[in-house]
């Protein structure tokens, strides 16, 4: 497996494709603005660039990383040398089960079409192909190049060859993956997004104030960001859809998403992409500023 496409530029998009470019890869890398992947490749030399510095790896490895990226606006154009895909696109149903579609007319017979989608249901997706066995979820975590997870989600049909042969691939790319079976939000947004969501549900009911619950989670239980800084720094909107997916697909009250992360995403206080969530953020800046809202 040498030849990867990725569809879609955005965040975890560009991150994959650097990750497979870092590592060798020949990666074609797609989305249908000109601009979007623009914008990628600069932000893959930046990172990749921080890598240097840090000493991570070398000048030659950034340089050959680069020059394994290729661009295109057409999925035609763009998968139709790939062994897999791996689609990153918005995290819309519709969009991927159209994606998908496409993808399954003008892919290679043999080619694994994977899928980084956090929430939507594998088996869905694979069942507008004609290659459900060759259907798998591949959940990266973002930042990308810096997580080790690759959480592998077998959909009802994908094979067993499908599967090792994923599971080898990322092991190739130096991450550790993880297998799960396809159920709503599978092993990592069953677990977080109710901590996430109980971390709101405990600012809404003024229990404490979000630096606070923040510093309890970080210091007390080692975790790197704090539950509201870790929901700006994925989106507001993602942490709200991927609840709903699983409200809807358990039916089960107790992953009711809270009427103040509901009321934020109405607003269009989505976190970090959109400059305020339960923080405030300055372009360029890692400071942190409780959002205007929430201080005292
Ligand atoms: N590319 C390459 N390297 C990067 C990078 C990037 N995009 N971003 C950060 N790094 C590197 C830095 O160079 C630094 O390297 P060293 O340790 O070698 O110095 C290291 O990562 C740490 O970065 P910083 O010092 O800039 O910042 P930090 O210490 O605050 O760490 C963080 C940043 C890695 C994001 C850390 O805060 C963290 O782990 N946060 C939690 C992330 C998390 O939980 N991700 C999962 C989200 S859920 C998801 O993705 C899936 C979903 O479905 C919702």
């Amino acid at each position: 497996m040498n030849n990867i496409a990725v569809i879609g530029s955005g965040t975890m998009g560009n991150g994959i494709a650097h990750v497979f470019a870092q590592h060798g890869y020949n990666v074609s890398l797609i989305d249908i603005s000109e601009d979007s992947l623009k914008k990628a490749l600069a932000t893959i030399d930046k990172n990749l660039a921080r890598q240097v510095e840090k000493g991570a790896i070398s000048a030659e490895i950034k340089q050959k990383a680069i020059a394994n990226i290729s661009t295109s606006t057409s999925i035609k154009d763009g998968i139709a040398n790939a062994d897999l895909i791996v689609e990153a696109a918005t995290e819309s149903i519709d969009l991927k089960l159209k994606i998908f579609k496409e993808m399954d007319e003008a892919a290679k017979s043999t080619a694994i079409l994977s899928t980084n989608t956090s929430s939507i249901s594998i088996t869905k997706i694979a069942s507008v192909t004609k290659r459900p066995e060759k259907v798998i979820g591949m959940h990266f975590m973002n930042p990308v190049p810096v997580m080790k997870l690759i959480e592998v989600i077998r959909g009802y049909s994908t094979s067993n060859e499908t599967t090792e042969s994923i599971m080898a691939l990322s092991k190739k790319l130096e991450k550790i993956p993880v297998e799960a079976n396809d159920y709503p939000g599978f092993v990592a947004n069953r677990i977080l997004m109710p901590m996430i969501n109980e971390a709101i549900y405990s600012l809404y009911e003024g229990v404490a104030g979000v630096s606070e619950i923040d510093t309890v989670m970080k210091l007390g239980m080692a975790h790197p960001m704090g539950p509201l800084q870790l929901a700006d720094f994925i989106g507001l909107d993602v942490c709200l859809s991927i609840l709903r997916v699983l409200h809807d697909g358990f039916g089960n009250p107790k992953y009711a998403p809270c009427p103040l992360l509901i009321n934020m995403v109405q607003a269009g206080h989505k976190g970090v992409k959109s400059g305020s969530g339960f923080y405030q953020y300055k372009a360029g800046s890692k400071e942190l500023a409780v959002a205007e809202r929430f201080s005292k």
